[in-house]
């Protein structure tokens, strides 16, 4: 049984529907019509709710897009909609001072607002228009213009929001760890690695979810119908971060939020990169694992990671293997895993060796867009000879793919324009990327080239005259 808490009240279901969205739930089930369906493709943000999770008896509220959350994903966290906000018929103060700063107009994609704020004035933050453009990088409006928008929650930002939630905190957290084991034929929740990798041997056909941004989307936008799905959520195995020397080794369902927020330090341009990965809503829900397994030729995380010569570790029943990432997409959204394998940990053995990297990810907006081109440097130059080149792109090729024609020209070269031109070159012979809506192959292939300048420009000029977050249009 699925098992939540709709703010305070006990929802349970029995053999939930694995292909039923918490915003269809919400708005037909519930008739809680204030969660907006904007897009039903995670673009939006019209859909946001909030999912509390208890986590060292509090309560840490994160934003989620409804559109590509299933209820089943709910079981054991609380669900706040923007219903639940307002107390004893007084508006929460993030509606207040949005409704009083004239951030709302015809107030479509005023509940998904209010929800994001909600969730970034949880978080206390840093006043500053960088912060809210993070935390509310994922709602669009259409007709209001953001700059009241973003003056109110700088406004909500600069002292404490209270409420009424921090109250029932401690009785909330209680309840949610009351709730035990979800047990469905078709919504597996296995709690451990053994059981996780014996369920999925077990039934090989059905699908893995881990934060289902990828692959909620084949039911709202292609209409398929999940047969059996096994959730990894509850694996607390492979929800870890752990550096041990210079060795680093990431859970497969280490979420891109956490990512970004823990890797500060021993991966800074990792972290920094993940800025750009879509939403906050999807950073969130979205995992590290599940990019790498969905194995898209566009994924921003693949190149960073094969420009860091990580490694994986797969496992499929009692047996567990390394593979490089290098080896581990086999064609256009294709893998060596074998039926009944998964990804359990990304490794990376010494995170000393991507001082060099720099990562650049060209799309057409700033936030919450797909790459057209993504590439990841990295090089190591002693006394003004670069020794080792280690480069990926991403959009360059049907699979997110190591530069070695490039890096075998710049190897044992001098760090000057004339290795790179010739660098430049090698990629010519190396790639022969699409054309598709998002950049023609020309455009691919001269981004790709001039990015790989860039690395030099910064390189050598101390005054950074490129910064590492521009973007072209
Ligand atoms: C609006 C929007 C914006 C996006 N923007 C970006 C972006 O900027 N950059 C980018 O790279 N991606 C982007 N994505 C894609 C997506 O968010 C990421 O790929 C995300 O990391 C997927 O992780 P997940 O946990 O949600 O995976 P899921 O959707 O749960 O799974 C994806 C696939 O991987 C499989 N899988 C999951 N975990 C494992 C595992 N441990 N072992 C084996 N198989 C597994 C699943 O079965 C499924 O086939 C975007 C998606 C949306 C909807
Ligand atoms: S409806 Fe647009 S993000 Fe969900
Ligand atoms: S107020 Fe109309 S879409 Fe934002």
């Amino acid at each position: 049984m699925t098992q939540f808490l709709l703010n305070q009240h006990v929802i349970s279901i029995e053999n939930v529907d694995p292909n039923l969205t918490v915003l269809n739930w919400l708005r037909n089930d519930q008739r809680r019509c204030g969660t907006k369906e904007g897009c039903a493709s995670g673009d939006c943000g019209a859909c946001t709710v909030v999912v509390g999770t208890a986590e060292e008896g509090k309560i840490r509220y994160s934003s989620a897009n409804a559109c590509l959350l299933l209820v089943g994903q709910l079981h054991g966290k609380q669900l706040l909609t923007v219903e639940d906000l307002a107390h004893h018929g007084e508006l929460h103060p993030v509606q207040q001072t949005l409704a009083c700063g004239h951030a709302s107009q015809c107030g479509f994609c005023t509940p998904g607002i209010v929800m994001s704020t909600f969730v970034m004035c949880k978080h206390a933050p840093q006043a500053d228009s960088a912060t809210v453009a993070h935390h509310l990088g994922g709602n669009l409006c259409r007709c209001t213009g953001y700059r009241p928008i973003v003056e109110a929650a700088m406004q909500l930002l600069k002292s404490p929001v209270t409420d009424s939630f921090p109250e029932h905190e401690a009785e909330t957290v209680q309840r949610l760890q009351g709730i035990g084991a979800q047990s469905s034929e078709n919504l597996l929740m296995p709690e451990s690695l053994d059981a996780l990798a014996a369920a999925y041997l077990h039934y090989p056909q059905a699908r893995l979810l881990a934060g289902g941004t990828d692959l909620n989307l084949l039911i709202t936008q292609a209409h398929q119908r999940h047969a059996r799905l096994i959730s990894l959520a509850r694996v607390s195995e492979l929800n870890d971060i752990e550096l041990q020397g210079n060795r680093l080794t990431i859970g497969a369902m280490t979420s891109l939020d956490r990512c970004q927020r823990e890797l500060k330090t021993s991966l800074p341009a990792f972290s920094e990169m993940l800025d750009r990965f879509a939403s906050w809503q999807i950073r969130q829900q979205g995992t590290l694992g599940g990019n790498l397994a969905n194995a898209s030729p566009i994924g921003d995380c693949a190149p960073a990671l094969l420009a860091m010569e990580a490694r994986l570790r797969l496992r499929c029943g009692s047996q567990t293997r390394e593979v490089p990432l290098a080896e581990f997409f086999t064609g256009y959204r294709q893998t060596l895993l074998q039926a009944g394998e998964f990804i359990t940990h990304i490794l990376i053995d010494d995170v000393t060796l991507s001082r060099g990297l720099r990562l650049w990810k060209v799309s057409k907006r700033r936030e919450d867009d797909i790459s057209a081109v993504f590439a990841a440097i990295n090089l190591d130059v002693e006394r003004g000879v670069i020794v080792r080149a280690r480069i990926a792109f991403g959009g360059m090729a049907a699979t997110p793919a190591r530069a070695y024609r490039c890096e075998a020209a710049l190897t044992g070269q001098p760090l000057n324009q004339e290795t790179f031109t010739s660098a430049a070159k090698a990629l010519t012979a190396e790639f022969s990327p699409l054309s598709d809506f998002r950049a023609s192959a020309d455009y691919r292939l001269q981004v790709a080239q001039n990015l790989l300048k860039r690395y030099l420009l910064q390189m050598t000029t101390t005054a950074h005259a490129v910064e590492v977050k521009d973007y072209v249009r």
